[in-house]
């Protein structure tokens, strides 16, 4: 395969930036009216008002200011901005008997042929506007009663693992697979055009905060902080008329490798004074400065174990530089010794998270958020929900999910994501789920300086999915998928809608059948973790992650003979995922070592569902091929020609998948195929 996503020198680079979810065509109802929008100019209403000029330059319609225009068939109101037109005042009357709209709100009525958008603050407005263009016509039809909507979370963010300079093994974007940075390029600052374009989309699916760089902070990344730090402010600058902050990670050896200190304790006061002066500098350069987004002692990042202190020392030191002007920490709780993954039994990844923080809950400053991934391993495609965020009712936690697709197909697959978050999200810990439970959301992102933002152009629905999903975790994620298309490929035709739907509805399931089963994980590549390797976990002792031997395969994670994970886990989890009667057969080979004659819920045993499962996914990969190819007239030709490219080499790989996991099974098992297909390619 040999598609080229970006970069100067790329001819393809030529190639228009791709409109994603906002062409010019999801404005169309928008711009065929007249709009009155009352409000106060300033950065974001000034915003408002340029994507309100634009369709109207565009479709023909109209913008007015001045709050006596009484011909305006849609109103953008700002509360507190003068006197309100009589059909905004209505609204507003009844909007201020319910709870308040909030900074990010915004109210929606069609009182008598009006269509009236409200809000309490600018970044609302702008909500709004883009509310309007994601009901198109439906906005301007009949009579609508009154909607108020808001953020179910205050944060929704996305964090960048761009490096500034091009790491030897990483490249410019860690996990990245649409091409470079939008932020650098080969230790340079690029044009910041593409990274307005950018918080368009963001505020457009409801983003509101970045972090700018990767985790994995390296020497000159870690200047962003000080003598770089004028970069990060210029990127704050383009994004703040969008609504959305800018985050820095940062190293917890910043004292050290910026500052010259002979130590980085989070308990001496040398160290904490150079945090605060470093801070005070960045809030005079980013007044609307977000925080840092730290991983310590994880993967060889420094942290406070070197010291000889807790995460909650650590974390706490740097909200304490924070607090005075309202940043936060998000601490990631990703916190593993990769050189002991598997040494013992006590020593499985998936109880590191737990192990070392729910003892600390409680002891977190009040601006410290435990950023904590949605698995207990590593973004696999099916892993249980991470026990950690059910384990910290006195911490704010961050769900961290993974839009970029390191572990599902890296944006050479179609993978949806929106079902494995809608499942995460609605997973009941106790009384109250995921979503209940997290105080934010975070996820890393999936875009690079590929024309097409995010190398496949179908991957743009995850970034989009993301953004809805925090903003509203009970969305339906097929409705949300369904919303993407209208905008994407509007005005969508019947026929691609429904091709869309057959490709990427359940792409998350296909793609999870042909690569590990039942819960498997980590059969991947070494190193990049793309393609198949059956034994090729890298940091196990024994070289394989599955434990698979003649009789059987699968992790026991139990407490009865296994690593005890399942006791992290409250009630009834700890049950439902100690006895394989109970498990979800989803994740049987997560919490179990099974025969491969073990029988599941379907009736089939172990060796047969990974057979069948292995057949049926590239069956369906090659459906969705050829699904595509039919809709070809529907598309733009070079959106066509990458997603078709994109698909060949999915046909290659899913059927690489099959063969490997196959046939290494039917080696260790010795169990033909039921059905007698050929196993061996
Ligand atoms: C994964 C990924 C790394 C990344 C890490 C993290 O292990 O492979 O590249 O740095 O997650 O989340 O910090």
């Amino acid at each position: 395969m040999k598609i080229r996503y970006g970069g100067d020198d790329n001819p393809e680079q030529l190639m228009t930036l791709d409109p994603a979810w906002l062409p010019a065509e999801a404005f169309r109802a928008i711009g065929a009216r007249r709009v009155l929008v009352c409000a106060e100019d300033g950065p974001v209403v000034d915003t408002v008002l340029a994507e309100v000029a634009r369709a109207c330059a565009r479709y023909g319609g109209q913008v007015h200011r001045d709050p006596s225009f009484d011909g305006a068939q849609l109103m953008l109101v700002l509360t507190g901005s003068g006197s309100l037109p009589s059909a905004a005042g209505d609204v507003a009357a009844e909007v201020s008997s319910g709870e308040p709209l909030g900074e990010e709100g915004y109210a929606l009525a069609r009182p008598g042929g009006t269509t009236v958008v409200l809000a309490d603050g600018p970044v609302g407005l702008l909500y709004g506007l883009f509310h309007v263009a994601r009901l198109g016509t439906a906005a301007f039809d009949g009579w609508h009663p009154l909607e108020a909507r808001r953020p179910a979370k205050p944060r929704r963010m996305l964090d960048h693992w761009d490096n500034v300079d091009v790491h030897p093994v990483m490249g410019q974007v860690e996990r990245g697979y649409a091409g470079g940075s939008i932020f650098w390029r080969a230790g340079q600052p690029r044009d910041l055009a593409r990274v307005r374009e950018y918080g368009r989309l963001l505020a457009a699916a409801g983003v509101n905060a970045i972090s700018v760089n990767n985790v994995n902070v390296h020497a000159t990344e870690a200047r962003l902080l000080t003598d770089r730090l004028h970069q990060v402010a210029a990127i704050a600058a383009v994004l703040r008329p969008y609504g959305i902050r800018v985050h820095l990670s940062v190293s917890f050896a910043s004292p050290m490798v910026l500052g010259g200190l002979p130590t980085a304790d989070p308990l001496d006061a040398s160290v904490r004074q150079w945090w605060a002066d470093a801070v005070s500098a960045v809030y005079a350069a980013i007044p609307d400065f977000g925080g840092f987004v730290v991983k310590a002692d994880s993967e060889g990042q420094p942290g406070p174990f070197g010291y000889g202190r807790t995460h909650a020392d650590g974390a706490n030191a740097l909200a304490a530089a924070l607090a005075p002007f309202g940043g936060v920490v998000h601490w990631r709780a990703f916190v593993y010794n990769h050189h002991q993954d598997w040494r013992d039994r006590s020593t499985d990844r998936a109880r590191a998270a737990h192990d070392h923080f729910a003892p600390l809950d409680g002891q977190f400053a009040d601006n410290v958020i435990l950023q904590v991934k949605y698995g207990p391993v590593d973004f696999q495609a099916r892993e249980a929900v991470s026990p950690v965020i059910g384990a910290m009712a006195s911490t704010a936690v961050a769900v961290e999910l993974q839009v970029t697709q390191e572990y599902t197909g890296q944006q050479r697959h179609v993978c949806y994501l929106g079902p494995l978050w809608s499942w995460v999200l609605g997973f009941p810990f106790s009384r109250r789920t995921v979503a209940e439970v997290a105080a934010e959301l975070v996820a890393v992102s999936n875009v690079g300086d590929d024309p097409f933002w995010t190398g496949h152009p179908l991957a743009q629905a995850n970034l989009y999915a993301f953004g809805r999903l925090a903003w509203d975790p009970s969305l339906d994620p097929v409705a949300v998928l369904d919303e993407w298309i209208s905008l994407t490929f509007a005005p969508c035709p019947s026929p691609l809608r429904a091709a869309l739907h057959e490709i990427m509805d359940s792409s998350w399931s296909v793609y999870e059948s042909y690569t590990a089963p039942l819960g498997v994980g980590f059969m991947v590549d070494p190193g990049s973790h793309y393609g198949p390797s059956v034994d090729g976990y890298e940091y196990s002792r024994w070289g394989t992650y599955h434990f698979a031997d003649r009789d059987g395969v699968g992790v026991d994670r139990t407490r009865a003979s296994g690593t005890g994970f399942t006791g992290q886990f409250p009630p009834p989890w700890r049950d439902v995922y100690e006895s394989p009667d109970s498990c979800p057969d989803e994740l049987l080979l997560f919490f179990h070592h099974v025969p491969y004659t073990h029988v599941l819920r379907s009736g089939l045993s172990v060796i047969q569902h990974i057979y069948d499962t292995h057949f049926d996914g590239v069956a369906r990969v090659v459906q969705m091929r050829r699904r595509w190819a039919e809709v070809a007239d529907f598309v733009g030709q070079a959106r066509h020609a990458r997603v078709a490219e994109l698909l060949d080499e999915q046909v290659r790989s899913a059927t690489e998948w099959r063969d490997h996991i196959n046939t290494y099974f039917y080696r260790k098992s010795g169990i033909p195929d039921a059905r007698g297909r050929r196993i061996y390619a």
